[in-house]
Order: C-alpha cells, then structure tokens, then sequence
C-alpha cells in the first residue's frame, strides 16, 4: 500500500478548528488524550466534535453523530489517529468505516510505536483514503494531546513550571515577603491552570514557607476531578499542623520522600490520610527524576510545579521541564540577600540556559507571562 498522501489547504485550515475542538476536553480527559474531530462535506463543516472525558465517547463518533446523513461520503479530520481498539468505548476506525465516511485526515500518529499507524491501515484497508500531516500542523495537533503524548513516550508527567518573579528576578524580598509579587489576573490564570492539572506540587521550602493549599479556586473544575497535591519532600519533613496534612482527609495529598525519611514521620503522614509515595534517591536529579517517574506510575499525565527557586532550579538543571510558565511582575526588588528565582548550579553558558522556544507573551493585568516549551513533545518525530 502506498504511504498516506498529505492534506489539502482547505483540510489544514480545518484542521487548525479541529485543534480548537480538542482543546475544549483539557483538564477533563485523563488519563485520555484530548482529541478533535470535524466531518467536511466539500469545504462546509457539516459536523464537530471532542472527547470530554473518559468513558465518554471519542471525538471521532461525536462528530459523525453530528453530522447526521451528511456523513456519507464525506471527508473526516481529526487531530489524532483514529483507535483502532477497544476500550472503554468501540474502535472508532470501525465507527469511520460504519458512518460510510470517504476520506480521513490525521493530525498527528498514535503516539505509541505498537499501534501506531494500526488505525490508518485499518482505515485504508477498508477502501478509505487516508492522509497524515506533518510538520507545524502535526505539532499543533499534537499539542492539546501533549500531556498524554509525553506521558505516552516517557511514563513521566508533561511539567509545567511556573514562577513569579520581579523584573530583577526574585522570588522574595531579602526579608522572606512574598505577598503578592503577582497580580490578582495572573494568580486566577494560576488557579485555572490547577484545575486542569492531574497534580501540583511544590518543594518543601515552600509548603513549610508559605503554607499553601494547593487547590484551585474560585474555577469550576469538572466533577470528580481535582488535582493531586504533591509536595516534593526527601525528609518528609511536611509539618503534620500544615493546611496541606489538614485537608488530606478531603483532597488528595501524595508526599514524595527518599529513602533517608525519618520511618515514624512517614507513618504519621500516612494517619493523617497523606499517601507517601518512597524514592531510591534522596537527593539531586535522581530524585527528581524518580519522583516523576512515580507520578507517572499513579497515571499523572501532568503536573504543574509552583516552585519554590530550589526545586525550580534542580528541576530545570535535571533538563525534567516540557513547558516554562514564567510571570514577571513590573517591580524591582533589590538587594543582596533577596533570594532568585532559580538556585542551584545555574548554565555555565548562555547559550546553555534554558530557553523557551517560541515564547507566548501575553499581558495579565500589569504582569507580564512569558510561557513556551522548552523542548519538543515528546515522541515528537
Ligand atoms: N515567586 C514564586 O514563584 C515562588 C514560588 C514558590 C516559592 N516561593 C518562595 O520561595 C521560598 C521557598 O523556596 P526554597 O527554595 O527554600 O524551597 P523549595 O524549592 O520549595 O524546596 C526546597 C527543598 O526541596 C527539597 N528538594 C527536593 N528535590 C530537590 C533537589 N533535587 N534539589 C534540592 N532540593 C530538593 C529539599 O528538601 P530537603 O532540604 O529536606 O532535602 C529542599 O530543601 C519561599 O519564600 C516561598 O515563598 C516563591
């Protein structure tokens, strides 16, 4: 059979709609991938669709759904390979095949090497013509999947790490004042984000520095979600009288410590309903990469870290940051002692520092985001 042919002008500029489709499951679909689908009948679209959650059905059959007797014969896009298995709902290539659809346009493969292709053979074998995009139009399919991509390819959660910093850098005043460097827009996008994350988590400098909560506020967040609370602590030294142990009854709270926590600290987390997830390492990249490693076992597909400059730092020298989320506020805070945003060893060269590729900047009231990947999706091809 010959390779997939490529899609048209008119198909990538749907496609771009089906990108905006997929985007409206993010924050609902793990452990899936969030996925859009549009059914074209010459250039009208004739039907849209996007997976919302698991159990719920894929992009693919709502879109076919929607399209009513429009769909036969028609063209369907969609932003990911159609699955060729069954799941928790039936294989939408044979959905594809049922609705009498002519032509298929994938934005991105299967993001894992066994099935990947399976659904576009499937596809072709039943007379259907299939085309696959590539380049910028394959990456901006793959993007609204990313968190399920990297997690896919790696085991490990996509990271976000996000700071906010003055326009010298620090996170603090040389007094230890926090409050507020950021703006009110900024720290609502910051609760929006939480609600969309599998976790959050933060170093233990900052659970015992600031005592956070961790939970999303004032956004909805979709039933029986609700991110998982991390707190990256090698010594489990998580102060039981914290907000964060208070709540652990009600919302999720996973401390990961190494292998030199003191036993009785970790069992008394455990009463107090925290799960203690147990590392080999107990310090540097390892543990961090372990720590990953053991949020991807739990199905954390992304998580968003909020610090603080330690972790920051020891995150982004272990090279375990996928996307930066980097909020500068317009005051200068000074001082010697007024400690930065990123500690550790730092690059030894510019041209060895992290650096998002092409950054989103974008104003949140009179703070400034600065946000990107730091490296491709994983997978990415
Ligand atoms: N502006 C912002 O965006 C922002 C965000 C967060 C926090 N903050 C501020 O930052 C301050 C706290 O920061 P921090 O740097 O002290 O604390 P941190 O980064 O939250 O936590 C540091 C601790 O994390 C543990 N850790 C885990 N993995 C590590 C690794 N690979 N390398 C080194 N340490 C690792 C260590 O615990 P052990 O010592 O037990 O090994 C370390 O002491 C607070 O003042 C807080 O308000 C600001």
């Amino acid at each position: 059979m010959s390779p997939p042919g490529r899609p048209s002008a008119s198909e990538r500029t749907h496609l771009i709609r089906a990108c905006e489709l997929a985007e409206r499951g993010r924050g609902h679909v793990s452990p899936n991938p969030a996925v859009g689908a549009v059914v074209l009948r010459g250039d009208q679209v004739v039907g849209e669709g996007w997976h919302d959650g698991p159990g719920l059905a894929h992009a693919e059959p709502v879109a076919i759904a929607a399209a009513g007797d429009a769909v036969r014969g028609a063209t369907l896009i969609c932003t990911l390979e159609p699955c060729s298995h069954t799941g928790r709902t039936g294989p939408c290539t044979q959905a594809i095949i049922d609705a009498g659809i002519a032509r298929v346009v994938v934005g991105a493969l299967d993001p894992l090497e066994r099935t990947r292709g399976e659904g576009v053979r499937v596809l072709e074998a039943a007379g259907i013509e299939v085309a696959v995009a590539d380049g910028e139009d394959a990456a901006r399919a793959r993007e609204a999947a990313s968190a399920f991509l990297t997690w896919a390819a790696t085991g490990r959660p996509e990271v976000i790490l996000k700071m906010a910093a003055s326009l010298d850098g620090r996170v603090a005043t040389r007094t230890g004042n926090t409050r507020w460097i950021s703006g009110p827009e900024a720290r609502s996008l910051v609760h929006r984000w939480r609600a969309e994350s599998d976790a959050v988590a933060v170093g233990i400098g900052t659970a015992v520095a600031d005592d956070p909560m961790l939970t999303a506020r004032d956004v909805e967040v979709p039933e029986g979600r609700g991110a998982l609370r991390v707190v990256l602590d090698p010594h489990a030294r998580l102060p039981l009288t914290s907000a964060l142990v208070g709540s652990a009854g009600e919302v999720p709270l996973l401390v990961i410590a190494g292998p030199d926590a003191d036993s009785s600290r970790v069992d008394a987390l455990r009463a107090t309903g925290a799960e203690v997830d147990l590392t080999a390492a107990d310090h540097g990249p390892e543990y961090l990469a372990q720590a990953m490693d053991a949020l991807g076992r739990r199905e954390v597909q992304s998580v968003l870290v909020e610090g603080g400059p330690t972790v920051a730092g020891a995150l982004l020298e272990a090279d375990l940051v996928d996307v930066l989320a980097w909020v500068v506020a317009p005051i200068v805070i000074g001082g010697d002692g007024a400690p930065m945003a990123a500690r550790g060893h730092g690059a030894d060269a510019i041209a060895d520092a992290p650096r998002i590729r092409s950054p989103r900047v974008e104003r949140l009231g009179d703070d400034v985001l600065v946000m990107g990947r730091l490296r491709p999706i994983a997978g990415e091809g």
